[in-house]
């Protein structure tokens, strides 16, 4: 079982990755109902939060349906973090994420995001800043270091857990390479096997298929996987995944009736919460995925992105229903 301060996860858990313009409220309720033991808000602006600014705000806006839930934050300015904090705190999510990952050059040149890896004093005073200032526990989400040569996660691990968080993610790469090449574990490994770690270290990075979630458990120990893109246009990995460490075996495919209800429910939720037009722009990211490898879909998939009605939208799924009967 990973626990998380007093919040107990299931043994191997299976987490959804916060990631901006994706983990948005509707996505979060599609991903628990394939079986995400937990989930994080988009990345919150520490400066936005604390401005009252209106796009950082309604990010904030979580349920009691989707608990366990973490908001994460980010930020460079230390007494900024801890105001947002205490304000990200008032939502009552059950962690704070800070964010020590986003290799974005808008944000980790500033010094916030992955930037924080250039300045680990400054991270291990913001951090404790952070963990003091809030009566929820804190959770950290970071890489494996800057660049190649600074790739120092063992260490840094340590020092954040001396702060008092109470659980660590790390994505497998550094800042220099962005979302590029493989996702190396092998240093997470290392961070969990360190004998002095003792809080929950979840592991990120690739995790797009049920083998690899496997092998993330049993090759590196982790307590804990966090899946980003793998669970795009493809939600039902987390049951898939559950599946396979369950039974051994593969998950029965979604049948096309069953994306087309998917998409026809996601699409619904999107519209309940964010209205015309974005709650329709936002989908389409959603709908190439859900029904790639579809034979002859070129056409369907051009109507999908480009309609901004939404009566045609379900029209379209339906005739996608119709035609791929499978
Ligand atoms: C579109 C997108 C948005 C992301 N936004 C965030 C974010 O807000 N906060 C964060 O910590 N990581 C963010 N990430 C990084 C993911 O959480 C994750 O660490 C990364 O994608 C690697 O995991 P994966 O291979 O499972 O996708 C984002 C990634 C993507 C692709």
């Amino acid at each position: 079982m990973l626990k998380i301060s007093g919040l107990e996860l299931r043994d191997r858990p299976l987490l959804l990755a916060p990631m901006e313009d994706v983990t948005d409220p509707s996505f979060r309720y599609i991903c628990k109902l394939f079986g995400a033991d937990m989930m994080f808000t988009e990345f919150i602006s520490s400066d936005g939060l604390i401005r009252d600014g209106k796009k950082s705000l309604v990010k904030l806006d979580i349920s009691d349906d989707e608990r366990p839930i973490g908001i994460q934050l980010y930020g460079h300015i230390p007494e900024a973090m801890v105001e947002a904090a205490k304000i990200a705190a008032g939502a009552k999510p059950d962690v704070i994420d800070i964010n020590y990952g986003c290799p974005v050059r808008k944000i980790a040149t500033r010094g916030a995001g992955a930037g924080m890896l250039c300045n680990i004093p400054m991270m291990v005073e913001m951090t404790s800043a952070i963990v003091n200032a809030v009566n929820l526990p804190v959770t950290v989400k970071t890489r494996l270091g800057w660049d190649e040569n600074s790739k120092n996660i063992v260490d840094i691990a340590e020092r954040l857990q001396d702060t008092g968080i109470k659980a660590i993610t790390i994505h497998g790469r550094t800042r220099a390479q962005l979302y590029k090449g493989t996702a190396d574990w092998t240093l997470i490994g290392a961070v969990k096997n360190n004998p002095r770690m003792k809080i929950p270290v979840i592991g990120n990075g690739d995790i797009v298929s049920p083998a690899a979630a496997r092998e993330a458990f049993d090759k590196y120990g982790v307590d804990g996987i966090m899946i980003g893109r793998g669970a795009i246009g493809r939600p039902w990995i987390f049951k898939e995944i559950r599946h396979y460490l369950d039974n051994g075996e593969e998950m029965e495919p979604l049948t096309v009736k069953e994306k087309t209800e998917l998409a026809r429910l996601h699409l619904k939720k999107s519209l309940e919460i964010k209205g015309e037009p974005r709650g329709i722009y936002e989908m389409r990211r959603h709908y190439c995925h859900y029904f790639k490898g579809l034979p002859d879909f070129k056409e369907l998939r051009m109507k999908l992105v480009t309609i901004n009605e939404p009566e045609q939208i379900f029209s379209l799924l339906d005739e996608i229903n119709n035609r791929y009967d499978f």
